[in-house]
C-alpha cells in the first residue's frame, strides 16, 4: 500500500513519524474514517466539516486546505485501487519534546492517511446481524470530539468478544450512549426509529445524520430521545450506524434476542435506502 505522511506518498514500510509526536505520546490527535464505494468517497464534505470541528474544539491548527485533503483522499484511493473500503485520516498536534504544556504555534500538525480495502456491502454483519452486550460508559466527557483516544472502546470491543458478542453498547446513567465505534438506534413496535440526541456524550455520526434525513424522506418516523438498555432489549429491532458498516443490524442485546434473532425488516430496509442514496 501507498500511504500519505506529511506531504509525501510513500510505501507503507517507509513511512516515518517522530517518537515525540503528541498523537503517540498524549493521544493528542483527531481522525476521520470515510468510506469508499465503487471507488467513490461517501459523504466526504461532512467528514471534513467534522474534522474542522474536532480541530477547533482542541485548538489544533490545520496544515492543509479542504481541496488538498480531497485530492489526497482521491490520490490514495486511485493509487491503492480501492473499489470498496475506507480511507483513514489522522491529524495530530505535531512533534515536540515531551511536555504536558504545549505551544500550538510552535507545532506543525502531523497528517497521515492510509486506505483499507474491504467489502462493506456484502458482509457477515449485514447478512447475520450482530450481538451486542452492554458495558458502562467510562470515557471522558467530550466524546463529541473524534480523538484517537480509543483505548476504552477498544477494550470494550475485546470484552464483548470475550463474552461471545460482536460489539458493546455503552451505558451512562442508565441510558445507552452509543456503540464502541458507532451510533445506536432502536426501532419501536410501531416502526419509529429512535436515537439519542447529540451532546458531549456521543460522536455526531455522519452516517447517523444522513440516515435520519433519508428515513424522514422515506416516511419513516425518527425520534431523537434517550433510551435505556431495558427499552432496547424490548424494542422491535435495533441497529448501529457508522461510516464503515453503514447500517448494521443488532440481533441480540445482553443475550436477549431481538426480531427473532435475525436482522429486522425495518433495519434491512434502511440499510438498502442508505446504500442506494449514498451511491
Ligand atoms: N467510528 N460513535 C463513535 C464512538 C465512533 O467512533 C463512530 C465512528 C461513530 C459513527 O460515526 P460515523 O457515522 O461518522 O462513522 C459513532 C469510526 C468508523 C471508527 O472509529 O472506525
Amino acid at each position: 500500500r501507498t500511504v500519505y505522511v506529511n506531504g509525501s506518498y510513500v510505501p507503507e514500510n517507509e513511512a516515518k513519524i517522530s517518537v515525540f509526536d503528541r498523537g503517540f505520546l498524549f493521544g493528542d490527535g483527531i481522525y476521520e474514517v470515510a468510506s469508499v464505494l465503487g471507488g467513490k468517497l461517501i459523504d466526504f464534505p461532512a467528514h471534513i466539516a467534522r474534522l474542522h470541528r474536532s480541530a477547533g474544539e482542541l485548538g489544533m491548527r490545520f496544515s492543509v486546505n479542504d481541496d488538498e485533503l480531497l485530492a489526497i483522499h482521491r490520490e490514495l484511493v486511485s493509487r491503492n485501487q480501492v473499489e470498496e473500503g475506507v480511507v483513514y485520516l489522522q491529524m495530530t498536534r505535531g512533534a515536540i519534546d515531551r511536555d504536558f504544556l504545549f505551544d500550538t504555534e510552535k507545532l506543525t500538525p502531523t497528517l497521515v492517511l492510509f486506505t483499507q480495502s474491504r467489502p462493506l456491502i456484502d458482509t457477515a454483519v449485514a447478512k447475520n446481524g450482530m450481538k451486542v452486550v452492554s458495558i458502562p460508559d467510562l470515557r471522558w466527557g467530550r466524546c463529541d470530539i473524534k480523538t484517537v483516544q480509543l483505548l476504552y472502546p477498544s477494550l470494550g470491543k475485546m470484552e464483548a468478544k470475550a463474552r461471545g458478542a460482536d460489539d458493546a453498547w455503552m451505558v451512562r446513567d442508565g441510558v445507552v450512549t452509543e456503540g464502541t465505534s458507532n451510533n445506536a438506534f432502536i426501532v419501536t413496535k410501531d416502526g419509529t426509529i429512535v436515537t439519542r440526541p447529540l451532546s458531549h456524550s456521543i460522536l455526531p455520526g455522519i452516517t447517523r445524520a444522513a440516515l435520519m434525513v433519508y428515513s424522514e424522506a422515506n416516511g419513516t418516523k425518527v425520534e431523537e430521545r434517550e433510551f435505556t438498555i431495558e427499552e432496547a432489549k424490548n424494542a422491535a429491532e435495533a441497529f448501529i450506524t457508522s461510516a464503515s458498516v453503514f447500517v448494521g443490524p443488532v440481533i441480540s442485546i445482553d443475550g436477549v434476542e431481538l426480531s427473532g434473532g435475525k436482522p429486522g425488516p425495518v433495519t434491512l430496509g434502511l440499510r438498502k435506502t442508505y446504500i442506494e442514496e449514498s451511491l
